[in-house]
């Protein structure tokens, strides 16, 4: 009962300015990448930055914001994805095994992006076709994962009755 439910704090403030702040540069970065080379190149270190932090903070962070706590083994992912098929998935107060999966591969995705924007920014990667094709393709595939991500995040909000956009700003969530 949400009446007698009890405030938890979840995502410790690095965790959620990692997030917003990630957001900002992403977005940033795509809607730069056409006509503002600068703005886009900073932005996209920003987000790499990010990345490199969230690596660091995932050893040394609060309980929920470690990559022991949430990263699942295999046969806890198939199982949770067995039930979701049922409608039966049970609520995480941390990262669900399905979300945690989603979250590595953006960090991935971001990492990939700039390490490569970079990398055509040397001697060695500049002009190179392979570089821009892995830059682009790997962005295009990072903004459809996105989109799967917001509409995970509401579909979950909506089967727990609760709001986890909410929860990634106030870090709180309802035990
Ligand atoms: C407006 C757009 C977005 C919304 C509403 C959103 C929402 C959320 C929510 C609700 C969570 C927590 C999920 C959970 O409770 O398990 C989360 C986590 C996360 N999201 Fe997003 N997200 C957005 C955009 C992005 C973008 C653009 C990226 C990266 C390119 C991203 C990467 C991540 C990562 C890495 C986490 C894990 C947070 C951590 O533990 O550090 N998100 N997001
Ligand atoms: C999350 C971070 C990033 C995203 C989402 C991103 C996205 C993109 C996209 C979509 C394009 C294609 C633009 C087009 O041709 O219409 C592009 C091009 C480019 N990006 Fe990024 N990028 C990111 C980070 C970086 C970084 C860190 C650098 C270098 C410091 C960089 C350097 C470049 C360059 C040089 C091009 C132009 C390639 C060309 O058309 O000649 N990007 N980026």
């Amino acid at each position: 009962m949400r009446t007698q439910a009890k405030p938890v704090k979840v995502w410790d403030l690095p965790v959620r300015l990692f997030h917003w702040s990630l957001v900002a540069c992403f977005a940033g970065a795509w809607l730069s990448s056409d006509d503002a080379e600068a703005l886009h190149q900073w932005l996209g270190y920003g987000a790499l930055g990010l990345i490199a932090f969230r690596l660091v903070w995932g050893f040394v962070g609060s309980h929920h914001a470690r990559f022991a706590n949430f990263v699942p083994r295999p046969g806890t992912l198939a199982a949770y994805v067995l039930l979701m098929l049922r409608r039966r998935e049970p609520r995480y107060l941390g990262h669900n095994p399905a979300a945690a999966v989603m979250i590595l591969f953006l960090i991935a995705m971001v990492a990939v992006i700039g390490t490569t924007g970079w990398l055509m920014t040397t001697d060695w990667g500049w002009g190179s076709d392979p570089l821009e094709t892995i830059h682009e393709g790997a962005a295009e595939l990072a903004l459809a994962a996105v989109g799967v991500h917001i509409c995970a995040a509401i579909y979950e909000s909506l089967r727990h009755r609760e709001n986890l956009v909410v929860a990634m700003i106030t870090g709180i969530k309802w035990r």
